[in-house]
């Protein structure tokens, strides 16, 4: 029977399957809300991955997403770690685009992570998610955002080439899955067109073929920063990695940590 939910289900699982490959970005946000406590708000927040573990760590934590089928999964997360845990975290399922929650105003740590900002389509939308971070930071509080800066060897990739990510077992359904994907840059817009194809299945059959596509509109440091400062934010760090070492023209990301004066 045919079910129309099966592709979302199954890109949010295979959205974990490729985060095994861990980011490290978990400890950057533990140290800030070390510093500055909860509660803390993420936007984006997709399968939990962050959200989960800062509950864990003892901070009461909102996560908005759109995509039903990633809280789903976030949900999931959060309730294996047990009902203390699961009880800290408010899932809200919505747009970020104009979000203002009933309690915009009172996080502590606000932050979009691991690239999510480019999901948003134009530097007006991008900015509006910076200014709606800061909207929910408290005086004092910080706004972080994570974005990833693609050399001009990756982009010269970006040429619509296929290329192998990676194949793997899944551990939830035991099917090997190949990952493969090709993008396209351009370079007028700073948008690259990624295609995402997850190949799964039981080894000698006929695998299934899951489809993702996204729209990435990279950004620059200047351009993080001068929306930083439209969102009426002070720049504390723009750094060049997850351990806030400082941003020079190697880095391949900016991590922006920000404080509503
Ligand atoms: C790359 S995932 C990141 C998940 C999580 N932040 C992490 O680091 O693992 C991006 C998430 O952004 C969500 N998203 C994209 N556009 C959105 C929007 N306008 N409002 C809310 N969520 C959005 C997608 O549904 C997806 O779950």
């Amino acid at each position: 029977m045919h079910d129309p939910d099966a592709p979302a289900r199954a890109l949010a699982r295979l959205y974990d399957l490729d985060l095994l490959d861990d980011p490290g970005d978990l400890d950057l946000y533990l140290a800030l809300a070390g510093r500055v406590g909860g509660p803390i708000l993420e936007l984006a927040t997709g399968s939990g991955r962050l959200a989960v573990p800062l509950a864990e760590a003892g901070y009461d934590v909102t996560g908005v997403d759109l995509d039903p089928a990633m809280l789903d999964r976030a949900r999931a997360a959060a309730d294996e770690r047990g009902r203390r845990i699961a009880r800290r975290i408010r899932w809200v399922e919505a747009d970020l685009r104009g979000l203002t929650l009933l309690d915009a105003g009172s996080y502590r740590l606000a932050f979009i992570g691991l690239n999510s900002l480019f999901l948003l389509r134009d530097r007006s939308e991008q900015a509006a998610a910076v200014a709606t971070l800061a909207r929910h930071v408290t005086d004092g509080g910080l706004v972080v955002v994570d974005a990833w800066l693609p050399d001009g060897e990756d982009l010269g990739r970006f040429d619509g080439r296929l290329m192998l990510e990676w194949v793997r077992v899944d551990p939830e359904t035991g099917h090997h899955v190949t990952k493969t994907g090709a993008a396209l840059h351009d370079h007028a817009t700073g948008v690259v067109r990624l295609t995402t194809l997850f190949d799964e299945g039981r080894p000698g059959d006929a695998p299934v073929r899951w489809i993702r596509e996204d729209r990435l509109r990279l950004i620059g440091t200047a351009e993080l920063r001068g929306m930083a400062a439209e969102a009426g934010l002070v720049v504390e760090t723009l750094a060049g990695g997850y351990d806030l070492e400082p941003l020079t023209p190697l880095s391949d990301r900016a991590v922006l940590v920000a404080r509503k004066p």
